[in-house]
């Protein structure tokens, strides 16, 4: 008789019960899980599958370690496809996998970044012109509207002036309600189960309607960005003629395989979108979630002008400058530990294995926690407090700090996200002093896949005293 591999014990309730129970506060139902069954636990969801919660150090680092043809995370994600294209890199395994991150990584890497902090600090001086002064408003919406400018510049070169322009209007619109059914409590749900293939067909229906706009519109900026590139002084717009330096869409065209073969139109169309949907929401809710641990905090703040001052002398914030603020780092770095955006990510094991000394068997998903794993007080002593010095005072492993996730599937957009967060915090901090009003309560909440702050975190800005270049764009109400 074949035996039959026992999974570690997790919540009795039915996949239904645990699936309603997770939906509306995923990080309490890890936490409590986590304080029933320990570190490694099992969590069935009804329409999703078997998920084996892992929190220890060593089991993640062994996963993120393995061998990609044993650990699926594409299947896992399929239910994003029809967002992001059967291309995308985010629904791929294996070889087609590390052919798609063959050309993305390139663009976002680290070494790249030097080009992309003046776009993204022109993005967040222009979202500043329009902030409300002196009263209380919640900070999500604003930094979407900012990740969403900035996007559009470093991926699409749509600046400031095109960006006031019907056509880029309408794409900024529409990317934004897209995502914004995907913050609907049971989106994730109807995103996995909905027959897709049908409902797209049906003219008028929300979300495939703006799906097929937006579409569109890329392979529009496609064709005549291609067309430009071919005989330049054919060009239509004038970003199609030359691409702006921080353009990742020349960069996509440019781009061709360890074989040498190009990428076709229909694939960069999903990589665009990848990048625009990945890259969008999870930074505006890593931000907001920063600033609600910077608003709550005076010294904090001050410390961050402080450093701010000294090492930008009072100028607008520059790629030379990132790398001499040290606190600024650590405070992003520790948001996104106590802050948790993604909670897990998952590995489908392809085949039986054996995983930091327990066996498990094909076909359930093997998941990183990185809510939990950020929680474990062995690795963060008092892990409930916000202290940035921690990250000052020794180095975490990518298995021991993993909000990017890890291994062969590491966020491709990691550098970017948090050369993003410093430059909006640099500018934003030189510029405004925040507040939170007294009676402000902020609560974790499941936002798409994310885990979002329930109040969108309230606030009131005021001019700095000492604010310098930026300050001027700040508006009284
Ligand atoms: C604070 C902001 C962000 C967070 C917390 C975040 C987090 C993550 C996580 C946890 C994963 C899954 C990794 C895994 O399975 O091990 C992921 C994947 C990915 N992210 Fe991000 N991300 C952020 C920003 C971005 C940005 C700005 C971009 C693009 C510019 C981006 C593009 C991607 C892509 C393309 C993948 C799929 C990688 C693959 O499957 O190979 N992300 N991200």
């Amino acid at each position: 008789m074949a035996s039959v591999t026992a999974l570690p014990p997790g919540p009795r309730e039915s996949p239904l019960r645990q699936l309603v129970r997770y939906v509306p506060h995923p990080a309490e139902f890890l936490e409590e899980c986590g304080r029933a069954f320990g570190p490694r636990f099992t969590m069935r969801l009804a329409g999703f599958g078997t998920f084996v919660q892992l929190a220890q150090p060593a089991a993640v680092q062994e996963l993120f370690r393995g061998d990609p043809t044993q650990l699926h995370s594409g299947e896992a994600n399929a239910f994003l496809a029809v967002t992001v294209g059967r291309r995308s890199v985010l629904v791929l395994d294996e070889a087609a996998h590390a052919d798609q991150r063959r050309v993305l990584v390139p663009p976002l890497h680290g070494s790249r970044m030097q080009a992309r902090v003046e776009p993204m600090r022109r993005a967040t001086e222009a979202a500043l012109r329009d902030w409300p002064l002196g009263r209380a408003v919640p900070l999500e919406p604003l930094m979407r509207d900012l990740t969403l400018r900035t996007m559009l510049d470093v991926v699409l070169g749509i600046g400031e002036a095109e960006a006031r322009e019907v056509a880029a209007q309408r794409l900024g619109r529409d990317l934004a309600k897209l995502l914004s059914y995907a913050r609907t409590p049971f989106a994730i749900v109807f995103a996995n189960l909905a027959p897709h293939e049908l409902l797209r067909r049906v003219p008028f229906l929300p979300y495939y309607r703006e799906l097929r706009r937006i579409h569109a519109a890329l392979d529009q900026r496609i064709e005549r960005r291609r067309a430009a590139m071919r005989s330049p002084d054919r060009a239509v717009e004038p970003t199609d003629r030359a691409a702006p330096p921080g353009d990742l869409l020349s960069e996509l065209l440019r781009a061709t395989r360890a074989d040498g073969r190009p990428i076709d139109d229909g694939e960069i169309r999903d990589a665009l979108m990848t990048i625009l949907v990945a890259g969008h929401d999870t930074t505006a809710v890593a931000l907001a979630w920063l600033f609600l641990q910077i608003g709550e905090r005076d010294g904090v703040q001050q410390r961050l002008r402080a450093e701010l001052r000294a090492v930008t002398g009072g100028e607008p914030i520059a790629a030379d400058h990132l790398p001499r603020l040290t606190y600024l780092d650590a405070v992003v770095r520790e948001s996104l530990r106590l802050c948790t955006v993604v909670p897990f990510v998952t590995r489908r094991l392809t085949v039986p294995l054996r995983v930091d000394g327990h066996d498990y068997p094909a076909g359930v998903h093997l998941c990183p926690c990185i809510h939990l794993v950020h929680r474990d007080p062995e690795l963060y002593p008092e892990p409930e407090r916000f202290r940035p010095e921690r990250f000052l005072e020794r180095k975490f492993g990518p298995h021991e700090w993993l909000p990017f996730g890890g291994g062969e599937r590491l966020c491709t957009g990691m550098a970017f996200a948090l050369t993003e967060m410093k430059v909006v915090a640099a500018t934003l901090l030189a510029a405004l002093e925040l507040e939170r009003p007294r009676d402000a309560a902020t609560k974790r909440v499941r936002s798409g896949v994310l885990i979002a702050p329930s109040d969108g975190v309230v606030v009131v800005a005021q001019r700095s005293p000492i604010a310098g270049a930026a300050t001027s764009a700040a508006s009284t109400p």
